[in-house]
C-alpha cells in the first residue's frame, strides 16, 4: 500500500484541530496527520458512539472529548465531518462556541453549500471545502478542495498540507466545480471497480482463472497508475508507447474505440455531476 511519507510541513503545523464526527473518514484523516508528523496531543475529536470514539483514542492518544462544545472551544481548525443529514443541528449546536472562537471551518460534508453552513454557523466564517473519495481510507485519496473568501492564503496552505496526508489535493476556483469533482474522483473509485469486474470477466472468458484474472488486472490497473503518475508522457503518449502497429494492444484500443468508450466516459461523468447538483438542491431544500 502507498502510504503518504512523512511531510515536514504537517510537522510545523502548530495549530489545535478538532473533528466533529468521528467515523469512517476522520478516522482516515486523523490516521493520515499522525502518520504526517502530527501530534495526537494537537487532536480533539467527539462522536455519539462513544466506544468508537474510544477505540479512536487508543489507536491514536488523540484527545477524546465529551461534547461537541467543547470541540469548537479548543481549536483553531475545526472538521466538520458528520453525515450531511445531521450538519444544520450540529451547526445550530456549535453557533456561539464558533462565533466566539473563529476557527478555520472544514467540511467533508458531501452537497453542502459554504453559504448554509456559514449562515447555520452565524455567518462571515473562513470555510474551506473538500470532497476527498473512499481511497482516503488507505491513504491514496483524492480530494477536491474550495475555499471562500475569507480563508486566508496561510489556511489554505493549512488545509492543502492536512488533505495531503491522506493522498492528492487540488483546488477548483469554483464552489460548484465540485459537482465534477465528485462526478471524476468523489464517485470515480467505482469506475475502475466496475472496469476491474468487466476485466476479470473477459479474462476468465478468455481462458484464466478468476484469481489469476483479477490479480492480473489489478496490478495492471496500479501499475498503469503508477506509471501515468511517475511519467511526463499524457497518458495519449503512454498509451501509444503500449501500441506496436498491427499487435495485439491495436486491436484492442480500436475495438473500445469504435463501441465508444469515450462517449461512455463523457455521459457517465455527466450524469453524475447532475445527480450531484440535483442532491446539493435536494440537502438544500430539506435544511
Ligand atoms: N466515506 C466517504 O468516502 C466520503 C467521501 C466523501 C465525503 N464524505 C463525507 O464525509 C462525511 C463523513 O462520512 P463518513 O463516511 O465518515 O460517515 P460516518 O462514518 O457515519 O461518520 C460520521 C460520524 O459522525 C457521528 N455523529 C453523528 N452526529 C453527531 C453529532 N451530533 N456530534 C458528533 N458526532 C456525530 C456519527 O455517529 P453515529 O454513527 O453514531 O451517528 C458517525 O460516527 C459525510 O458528510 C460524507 O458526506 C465521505
Amino acid at each position: 500500500m502507498c502510504l503518504p511519507a512523512i511531510n515536514g510541513e504537517l510537522m510545523n503545523l502548530t495549530q489545535k484541530i478538532s473533528f466533529i464526527g468521528a467515523g469512517n473518514m476522520a478516522t482516515s484523516i486523523i490516521g493520515g496527520l499522525i502518520r504526517g508528523g502530527i501530534s495526537p496531543t494537537q487532536l480533539n475529536a467527539t462522536n455519539v458512539d462513544k466506544d468508537q470514539l474510544a477505540r479512536l483514542q487508543a489507536e491514536h492518544g488523540i484527545n477524546a472529548l465529551d461534547d461537541n462544545i467543547s470541540a469548537v472551544a479548543d481549536c483553531d481548525i475545526l472538521f466538520l465531518s458528520v453525515k450531511p443529514q445531521v450538519l444544520r443541528s450540529v451547526c445550530e449546536e456549535i453557533r456561539d462556541a464558533v462565533q466566539q472562537r473563529r476557527p478555520l471551518i472544514i467540511s467533508i460534508a458531501a452537497g453542502i453549500q459554504i453559504s448554509s453552513i456559514d449562515a447555520w454557523l452565524g455567518g462571515n466564517l473562513a470555510i474551506v471545502r473538500c470532497m476527498p473519495n473512499t481511497p482516503a481510507l488507505v491513504g491514496v485519496g483524492a480530494s477536491g478542495l474550495y475555499a471562500n473568501p475569507l480563508v486566508t492564503e496561510t489556511q489554505k496552505a493549512a488545509a492543502e498540507t492536512m488533505f495531503q496526508a491522506i493522498g492528492l489535493t487540488e483546488w477548483v476556483s469554483e464552489e460548484k466545480d465540485l459537482h465534477a469533482v465528485t462526478a471524476v474522483s468523489g464517485s470515480g473509485p467505482a469506475y475502475f471497480f466496475l472496469i476491474l469486474e468487466a476485466m476479470e470477466a473477459a479474462g476468465v472468458r478468455a481462458g484464466l482463472s478468476a484469481a489469476t484474472a483479477r490479480r492480473l488486472s489489478m496490478q495492471t490497473m496500479l501499475g498503469a497508475a503508477t506509471m501515468a503518475l511517475q511519467s511526463d508522457d499524457d497518458p495519449a503518449t503512454l498509451k501509444r508507447k503500449v501500441m506496436s502497429p498491427g499487435g495485439t494492444t491495436e486491436r484492442a484500443i480500436e475495438s473500445f474505440e469504435k463501441d465508444g468508450l469515450r462517449e461512455m466516459f463523457d455521459r457517465a461523468i455527466k450524469a453524475a455531476a447532475k445527480r450531484s447538483e440535483e442532491l446539493a438542491q435536494q440537502l438544500g431544500a430539506s435544511s
